[in-house]
């Protein structure tokens, strides 16, 4: 039964979960949530950590181990330097630090340009402030790439903040580092800040490098960064993530971190000690499984004939449903409901540019070769009945 037409954003997503769940053999290849396990060590230090010092409360910003553990690698692999004590506060996940860096920065009635499709929190996180998204939009057929150009002309005299997401969630687009420099400068010029979300640097392709904006001379001072261990490390539910900048920003963080939640779990904190400073060989071994998975998806993307904008990061695919006539939500639906192959549709990002569907390659290979069968056996019988 077709449901779906009317709701979008998180509600959209939410209902097709549930609707795959009454399917024992369902195959996800929607949500954005690793099959793998998290790694022993971590978890072994989590458990260390409950019986041993699991029933205190933190300081709001973190433990400072954590802290100066998180330093050490925005140094290493972001290039960004920053004060333990005073510039990094340890949150609830990348969701909660990318909602307290935008109730940190954006007052009602403010602007913050950004590339479209995104990640539909930003704009959650916006409406809850009273800001304005101003959306720059993205397109397959140049690998959804936003260019400082569109940016400028996005500028007005509400702008407060640019938000870059790179590798960006759903479109798995990348910022060149000549871009990231580009736009550091379009910032600097007019006194804006940066909002930049890391949370899949460690997850790109093809020799494509990934830079920081932060990390760019005249960037630190401007740029509030965002990460997480979720996707990086297989902890989704752990609840980790962190948000280092300059100072005067990061106390106003702070503030909103104690007067919010306060601190984030104990036992998560010394769990991610071991993930950032323990071995990091099942991270990449992670990271090669991914290389491969994404050969098949596009392979088998090709088959089906469908375009998309080539993934040089992420863990997902955005690939153009135009052809079909559908909308991507009747779609996603029609999938799910043939095949029972959930995909997430474009409409759950952004309504405007919604003739997408997003498929991740988090499963392992045998299930998404399976999942991708299914689906093209769907993808089949739509255009057949197409050009019938
Ligand atoms: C771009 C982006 N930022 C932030 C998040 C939230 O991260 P977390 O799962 O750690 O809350 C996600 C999750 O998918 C994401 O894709």
């Amino acid at each position: 039964m077709a449901t779906n037409n009317r709701k979008h954003g998180t509600a959209l997503l939410y209902d097709l979960i549930s609707q795959a769940r009454s399917f024992p053999d369902a195959i996800v290849l929607g949500r954005g949530d690793p099959d793998f396990d998290t790694p022993p060590h971590i978890i072994d230090a989590a458990e260390m950590a409950m019986r041993e010092r699991g029933n205190h409360y933190t300081p709001p910003e973190g433990i400072l181990s954590l802290r100066q553990v998180i330093a050490r690698r925005v140094k290493e692999v972001n290039g960004i330097e920053v004060d333990a004590a005073t510039e990094v506060v340890v949150t609830n996940g990348g969701q909660e630090a990318l909602f307290l860096m935008v109730l940190a920065t954006i007052a009602s009635g403010e602007e913050m340009i950004v590339p479209e499709p995104n990640y539909n929190t930003y704009n959650d996180a916006l409406t809850f402030v009273g800001g304005i998204q101003v959306p720059v939009p993205t397109y397959a057929r140049n690998d959804f790439r936003v260019t400082p150009e569109q940016v400028r002309e996005a500028i007005s005299e509400r702008t407060r903040a640019v938000l870059l997401v790179s590798p960006n969630n759903p479109t798995a687009g990348v910022i060149p580092p000549a871009d990231v420099h580009a736009f550091v400068r379009l910032a600097a010029d007019h006194d804006l800040l940066i909002l930049a979300d890391d949370i899949y640097d460690l997850f790109v392709y093809d020799d494509f490098e990934h830079c920081s904006p932060a990390s760019l001379p005249g960037g630190k001072e401007r740029t509030l960064t965002v990460n997480a261990l979720s996707k990086a490390y297989a902890m989704t539910g752990w609840r980790l993530g962190w948000i280092v900048g300059p100072e005067d920003l990061m106390a106003h963080v702070k503030q909103l971190k104690a007067a919010i939640t306060g601190g984030t779990s104990i036992i998560s904190q010394y769990a991610a000690v071991a993930a950032l400073e323990g071995p990091q060989e099942p991270m990449l071994a992670m990271r090669e499984a991914y290389v491969r998975r994404r050969r098949i998806v596009l392979d088998a993307l090709d088959e089906m004939g469908m375009r998309y904008g080539l993934p040089k990061g992420g863990q997902f695919v955005y690939a153009d449903i135009t052809p079909t006539g559908y909308s991507s939500a009747e779609l996603a639906e029609k999938i799910l409901q043939e095949q029972h192959v959930l995909v997430y549709p474009g409409s759950a990002f952004s309504e405007a540019r919604e003739q997408y569907l997003r498929m991740t390659f988090l499963q392992p290979e045998e299930k998404l070769r399976e999942g991708l069968q299914r689906m093209k056996l769907a993808m089949k019988s739509i255009m057949g009945s197409l050009t019938r």
